[in-house]
């Protein structure tokens, strides 16, 4: 291995998206179909891996909601969440802002508070024993109706004090964020804080729709803000982070190929790019190989690697004190490996 993959696996990070749905092993999918009598469309755990070759965004969500369907209990929703966890321990990873979907349970029965109690039991749980800090936000389906999202959010006013963001995904194009304008107002006067998938195969102007109509104050992916130079100023300009995923991105084929991929046009135009797994299951690696993808793809040097990761924690929502004290272990642990 050499210096720099080794300093990327052993440095400390956070992970600022990332789809708890989306890190559902096809092991934890064949268990728990067998535990819950559920039917899966596939015989072995090869066969599910197999299917993994997307063509684009809507190809892979096709599988992701339908993978979905064996989480029923409480207690799926926390083995789930535990399993995240003690990889994020292995890899380093000392903070996460999780991504739920409730509408991917409510819709087909679970209940609410069925998925969100097995994922917080898990949180806590995970800080208790690795030590891994956390934020929990809940994702509205953006293919779904604004009064669809108007219920879920009534559903977690409850909850306030376990969900700490509202943010937005599934099929981008033709589901523009001035769709969610009320709603994300409501979530903000509610007290959410406010972040959303943007620009991923979506055009540079959902991005301007996200900041603008939404407020949201974090972008998910963001890739296609680099069609517009004036977009990418501002981001710079606001330090709006920006959540990227390569491997995601070289899967569902927002890009060719990892040399293609834009994180590094855009941190040295001064955006505060970040690294992420999205849903790490289905394509092919968690943060760590992310990051070892980019830079590989990218040529980035120790320099680059840093940046990344200090701005894992400058883009999070953490405190300001949770923030400098993660920010100084960060800093010597680098002053120490070099
Ligand atoms: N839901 C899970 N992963 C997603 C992604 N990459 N984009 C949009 N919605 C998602
Ligand atoms: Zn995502």
């Amino acid at each position: 291995m050499t210096d720099i993959a080794r300093f990327i696996d052993e440095m400390p990070k956070a992970e600022l998206h990332l789809h708890i749905e989306g890190t559902l092993e096809p092991e934890m999918m064949m268990a728990l179909a067998k535990r819950n009598g559920v039917e899966l469309a596939y015989g072995s755990v090869e066969e599910i891996r197999a299917a993994y070759e997307f063509s684009n965004l809507q190809d892979f969500l096709d599988l992701y909601y339908q993978g979905m369907s064996v989480l029923i209990t409480e207690q799926d929703f926390y083995d789930l969440t535990a399993a995240y966890l003690a990889k994020c321990a292995e890899q380093n990873v000392t903070h996460v802002e999780i991504f739920f979907d409730p509408q991917g349970h409510t819709e087909r029965g679970v209940a609410f508070e069925t998925a969100l109690d097995g994922i917080t039991r898990a949180l806590d749980a995970g800080e208790a024993e690795h030590g891994i800090s956390h934020k929990l936000i809940m994702c509205f389906l953006r293919h779904l109706s604004e009064e669809k999202a108007f219920e879920t959010l009534a559903q977690a006013m409850a909850y306030r004090n376990r969900i700490y963001g509202v943010g937005l995904d599934s099929s981008e194009v033709g589901h523009p964020p001035e769709k969610f304008e009320r709603v994300f107002k409501a979530a903000a006067e509610a007290g959410f804080v406010l972040v959303a998938h943007a620009g991923e195969e979506g055009p540079a102007d959902y991005v301007h729709g996200a900041l603008d109509a939404l407020s949201v104050v974090r972008i998910d992916h963001g890739n296609r803000a680099l069609d517009d130079p004036g977009l990418v100023k501002r981001l710079a300009d606001e330090q709006i982070a920006l959540t990227m995923c390569p491997l995601s991105n070289l899967r569902l084929c927002v890009i060719d190929r990892i040399s293609d991929h834009p994180a590094l046009t855009l941190l040295d135009a001064g955006v505060r790019v970040t690294i992420n797994s999205d849903d790490p299951s289905y394509f092919g690696g968690y943060v760590n190989e992310n990051y070892h993808a980019v830079q590989q793809g990218l040529e980035l040097g120790l320099d680059h690697i840093k940046t990344l990761a200090r701005n894992s924690y400058l883009g999070s929502f953490m405190s300001e004190g949770e923030r400098e004290a993660a920010l100084a272990k960060f800093d010597a642990f680098a002053a120490s490996a070099s």
